[in-house]
């Protein structure tokens, strides 16, 4: 009999539910939060309510586009954290729901590790997949870390950052440039018309493989501050570049401890995950460097790079696997776990 999982995903502002039968990915059906880009970030308490309303004809519509009925389910997966409380705290309520009234086991899954997996992720039963061990960088608005993943339940974390995300240095300094949130992806695209050597911004010498892109949001702030002081319209006229120079260094400073540590582990594998390797010049970088280490690169597809329930399921069917199943008493959490 088919293994067949309905996974959850609600740990930010994307609502989402996917179905995975003996690990082939069956539907994913991703409902987001536009009424977050009124404030320039995500408002968890309207986060929360909107994955309310969102999650019952989210999951009705991945079992139909999976053709598939609640009985013939073997398991429930869902995110458990990190994330905003408040929304797990919907995708957990109904899972564990779901599970208790199905009488099928559920699964909690760690929405980094789901990141991390979500190269396995196979829409066809020849679709390649990763082998271990090898290297992640996870790089998203909450974190940026470099993963050594060596099973799919053993990750060790060698570096992270020790203060912002990079994405959230793409947002914080879109939104310097009155750009909408979230800025990352209008920065991808202006900074393909743009110079990325016109503009110098301070990169920081960290030993280790640690991340630090505090300085580089200040060092933004201040070169337009200074130039906006003597020209009101420099922004607008210098846009492209801006954007270029900043995206060339926020890759530069990524892909300086990734070389690092693929000379440290030896690694012959390297996979990047998390909505910011949707980033075009990131993508490209990672694998030129890939090329030039004489390693092979994963690039996830788009579709895959931000929160989905896609990774979620998968993940999932390495602990069915496993049969690793979870208690109905487990509570979300917010933090950061490995
Ligand atoms: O993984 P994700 O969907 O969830 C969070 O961790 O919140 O990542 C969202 C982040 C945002 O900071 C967004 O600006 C960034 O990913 N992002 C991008 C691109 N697409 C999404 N950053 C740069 N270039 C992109 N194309």
């Amino acid at each position: 009999m088919s293994v067949i999982i309905l996974a959850i995903e609600s740990s930010c502002d994307d609502t989402s539910c996917a179905v995975i039968s003996d690990g082939l990915l069956k539907s994913n059906v991703i409902a987001s939060q536009k009424v977050h880009e009124l404030y320039g970030g995500v408002v968890p308490e309207l986060a929360s309510r909107a994955h309310q309303q969102n999650i019952v004809p989210v999951v009705s519509e991945a079992l139909r586009q999976a053709g598939i009925t609640t009985s013939r389910l073997s398991a429930i997966a869902y995110t458990r954290g990190p994330g905003l409380l408040g929304s797990l705290l919907v995708g957990t309520s109904f899972a564990k729901g779901l599970a208790i009234g199905l009488d099928i086991p559920i699964i909690d899954v760690n929405h980094l590790h789901a990141h991390v997996l979500s190269q396995f992720i196979r829409e066809k039963p020849d679709d390649a997949v990763p082998s271990f061990p090898f290297l992640c960088l996870l790089i998203s608005g909450g974190n940026s870390q470099i993963i050594l993943v060596k099973s799919p339940s053993d990750m060790e974390i060698m570096g992270q950052t020790i203060d912002d995300a990079a994405g959230e240095a793409f947002d914080k300094c879109a939104k310097v440039m009155g750009l909408p949130y979230p800025g990352g992806p209008h920065i991808d695209r202006l900074a393909a018309l743009g110079d990325p050597d016109r503009f110098k911004f301070s990169k920081p010498s960290i030993p280790g493989l640690d991340y630090s892109f505090s300085g580089l949001k200040t060092s933004f702030l201040y070169t337009v501050r200074d130039h906006v002081a003597t020209d009101p319209d420099f922004i607008e006229n210098n846009l492209n570049d801006l954007c270029a120079s900043l995206q060339k260094t926020i890759i530069d400073i990524l892909l300086k401890q990734l070389k690092k540590a693929i000379k440290q582990t030896g690694v012959k594998e390297v996979a990047i995950g998390g909505g910011v390797s949707a980033n075009s010049g990131v993508r490209e970088a990672v694998v030129q460097l890939c090329n030039q280490m004489h390693i092979k690169a994963w690039i996830p597809e788009r579709k895959f790079t931000t929160d989905n329930a896609a990774m979620v399921a998968t993940a999932a069917y390495f602990k069915y696997l496993e049969k690793d199943f979870s208690s109905l008493d487990l509570p979300p959490y917010a933090r950061v776990k490995l």
